[in-house]
């Protein structure tokens, strides 16, 4: 296996300049449902790497909500998260900087009296620390409150400081199906405008999900190949070997479609497809964005197929199928498991078939997606092809690793080393981010909660995004919902998903991409 060598070291990195131009103004966010497991594994981490970076206001106050009454026990525990997510040591004086940011403050959810005095507690902590009037509220509740705290802090005049600019960050699953995610909107929007709504897909933080743009438009030799012409076809996993993890009661009203196709996958597949913006500017990317997923013709049911876990064995040790997890219906016609066949309808994609899917307690934990290119007439070396290890010749493919072993690889074909015969055996060139840029230890919300204080919407879904997707997949959802699947479970725990998604696959001629990873 051929690597790259990279221009960049970490050592250059750590010299570029820090882009003290990002630093958003001074300001309050307050995090709703702070008591929540997404605060303190993730949120607060990632704000710790921006207070790290240099790249939070010096008056920034952080406001934990929740309904639990924990005092001054939440900033004490968000400590915690911290020391446990980001490895940083408790000794470390930045921690205990930030640390003084964090303030908690007791609600219901449901009462609008609890508004009247969060709204007294973030003009206390604003005079006292002299910090202006910008608010960004970050919903990471329960979708079951959102519209509900939206409306309150509308009625308080919480959305429209008086003096100042209020902002809100919804996190997901933004509705469960078409209709209420209009619903959803519509109540945003008659408190929030839509310039300051930022409804959050945590897979465009990651990096090597923002680099699917920088490699395809900062670079000259793909995108005259990116196209009908040139592609096969396209293949998206996210293959995940958790299970549920304790949050059987959410994930028995969502399911593999909802959970992490209508949003993640979605998101991968325009970045992929959509035609180069006139800017980096949330206008022009949402723009493009839109037009793929309106490209999309309505996708047939025989296009689609769910699957949910058995009993099984993952990385060697035995697990529960799903049905037996806790808070699970034994009976649940849920599925763990999804996989899609569509076409985009337009001059660059028409009759090139996107494969997409996502599964629980999949053999590997990887998030992958391949570009395989159409194979050139290769009669001459068929002849002569006589190697053991090159008997099939394979088409180029390009593969994006954007989690675990972050990465670029691309496969060709390379004589091999023998004296009389033109054997082609598969290589690859291979891009690694830790060997050229070093270990990072982002976890993908520093960037979406820095634009989100900056006020860039680019990387933020807007409400057409989010209805398109949702109506690509309701009346799958709704098909679905009206039977119950007669053979779940249909994969075992620890395999690569149902054998009906082989055959869905099959059906358009290809296959399943199973050697996943740097190493396959
Ligand atoms: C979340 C889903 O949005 O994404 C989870 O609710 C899933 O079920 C997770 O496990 C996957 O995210 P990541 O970043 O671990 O790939």
């Amino acid at each position: 296996m051929a690597t790259m060598q990279m221009s960049v070291s970490p050592e250059d990195l750590s010299q570029l300049p820090r882009g003290n131009d990002r630093i958003p103004e001074p300001g309050i966010m307050v995090i709703f449902g702070a008591s929540g497991d997404l605060t303190r594994r993730k949120l607060m981490p990632a704000l710790f790497h921006l207070e790290r970076a240099g790249l939070l206001p010096e008056k920034l106050a952080i406001v934990g909500v929740a309904r639990r009454a924990l005092g001054n026990k939440f900033a004490e525990d968000m400590r915690g998260g911290i020391i446990e997510y980001s490895g940083v040591e408790a000794s470390d004086p930045c921690l205990a900087n930030f640390v003084e940011r964090i303030h908690y403050y007791q609600v219901n959810f449901d009462d609008p009296a609890s508004y009247v005095g969060l709204k007294a507690e973030l003009e206390r902590i604003s005079r006292e620390k002299d910090i202006g009037g910008r608010r960004l509220f970050y919903l990471a509740t329960s979708p079951e409150y959102f519209a509900g705290i939206i409306q309150n802090l509308g009625a308080q005049g919480m959305a429209q400081p008086e003096q100042g600019k209020a902002a809100v960050v919804i996190e997901k699953p933004f509705g469960h199906d078409l209709a209420s995610a209009r619903a959803l909107n519509s109540q945003v929007n008659a408190v929030f405008n839509e310039e300051q709504v930022f409804r959050i897909d945590h897979y465009l933080g990651k990096e090597t999900v923002q680099n699917i743009l920088v490699f395809r438009f900062a670079n000259g030799i793909f995108e005259p190949i990116w196209n009908r012409n040139y592609v096969d076809h396209v293949q998206i996993t996210v293959a995940e070997t958790l299970g549920v993890e304790g949050r059987g009661p959410f994930y028995e009203k969502a399911g593999a479609l909802r959970d992490v196709v209508q949003n993640h996958v979605m998101e991968l597949l325009t970045l992929v497809a959509l035609e180069p913006p006139s800017s980096f500017e949330a206008d022009s990317v949402r723009r493009e964005k839109l037009k793929v997923w309106r490209a999309i013709p309505s996708i047939p049911i025989l296009n689609v197929v769910r699957g949910q876990y058995g009993a099984g064995e993952v990385d060697g040790k035995p697990v529960v199928g799903y049905r037996d997890e806790s808070r699970v219906s034994p009976e649940s016609g849920i599925e763990t498991y999804a996989a899609v066949k569509l076409e985009i309808e337009n001059w660059r994609w028409a009759g090139v078939p996107f494969y997409l899917r996502a599964g629980k307690r999949m053999q590997k934990r990887a998030t992958e997606i391949s570009i395989q290119f159409k194979q050139p007439p290769l009669l001459i070396f068929d002849r002569l092809a006589r190697h053991a290890a090159c008997q099939v010749i394979k088409p180029n493919l390009l593969t994006i690793r954007i989690q675990p072993d972050e990465g670029i690889a691309l496969r060709f074909g390379a004589k091999a080393p023998t004296t009389m015969e033109m054997d082609v055996c598969p290589v690859n060139m291979d891009f690694d981010y830790e060997e050229a840029f070093g270990k990072s230890s982002a976890n993908g919300y520093e960037r979406l909660l820095l634009d989100a204080m900056l006020g860039d919407q680019t990387l933020f879904s807007h409400r057409d995004g989010v209805e398109t997707t949702w109506a690509l997949y309701t009346p799958i959802l709704e098909a679905w919902a009206a039977k119950t699947p007669e053979k779940f479970p249909n994969y075992a725990a620890g395999s690569w998903g149902p054998e009906c998604a082989d055959h869905l696959i099959a059906s358009g001629g290809h296959a399943w991409r199973n050697d996943l990873g740097r190493k396959g």
